[in-house]
């Protein structure tokens, strides 16, 4: 689905699927050049992370493992409490591996800084973070990224991944959903 096919839902469109993958292929030449020769595990968080991890895993030429996690926020807000349920675990052990965590999105930083903490404490080489979207005026703890695609306004954003109540998620275009969509 492309930005054409939404357009009466977009009040803009902020990144094109071209431009989407050319800012991959950059950040997959860095991720090629620093992880020559780890094989690292790349650690997708469901479901948003799904197009990015499928992008970049591709776009990649160094030798790479995938895993999944599934995780929900505990309290009344959809991210509110900080506090996360892990619904699926990975599989794959991570002590002495190099793991890179792959993200659609780092909003208010609150899933992340939990995420972090936890498989810290498994003994991974390393544990870093890629994520596609960034938005700088949301977080409310700062989280050390690695790789990041693009900033993102303080606004409503779908596409690539991103969602509205589990809609637009297979928009391959990122733009703002115009506000008489959700109101
Ligand atoms: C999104 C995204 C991150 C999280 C970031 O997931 O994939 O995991 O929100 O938000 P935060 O920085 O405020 O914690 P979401 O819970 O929307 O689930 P989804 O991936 O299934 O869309």
């Amino acid at each position: 689905m492309d930005a054409v096919d939404v357009a009466a839902d977009l009040s803009e469109v902020l990144f094109t699927s071209d431009q989407i993958a050319a800012r991959l292929s950059e950040i997959a030449a860095q991720i090629d050049a620093d992880y020559a020769g780890t094989n690292p595990l790349l650690v997708g968080v469901l479901n948003g992370a799904v197009m990015v991890m499928a992008d970049l895993s591709r776009a990649l030429s160094i030798d790479c493992a995938m895993d999944w996690m599934a995780v929900s926020s505990y309290g009344m807000g959809t991210h509110s409490s900080g506090v996360v349920r892990i619904l699926k675990d990975l599989s794959t052990d991570l002590v002495g591996r190099h793991v890179l965590v792959v993200e659609d999105i780092i909003d208010t930083g609150l899933t992340l800084t939990y995420l972090m903490q936890n498989l810290a404490s498994r003994n991974p080489a390393s544990l870093e973070i890629m994520t596609m979207f960034r938005k700088p005026d949301a977080m409310k703890i700062q989280v050390d990224v690695k790789y990041i695609g693009f900033d993102l306004p303080n606004q409503f954003v779908v596409g690539y991944g991103l969602d509205y109540s589990g809609r637009y998620r297979n928009l391959r275009d990122v733009g703002i959903l115009a506000p008489h969509v959700y109101s």
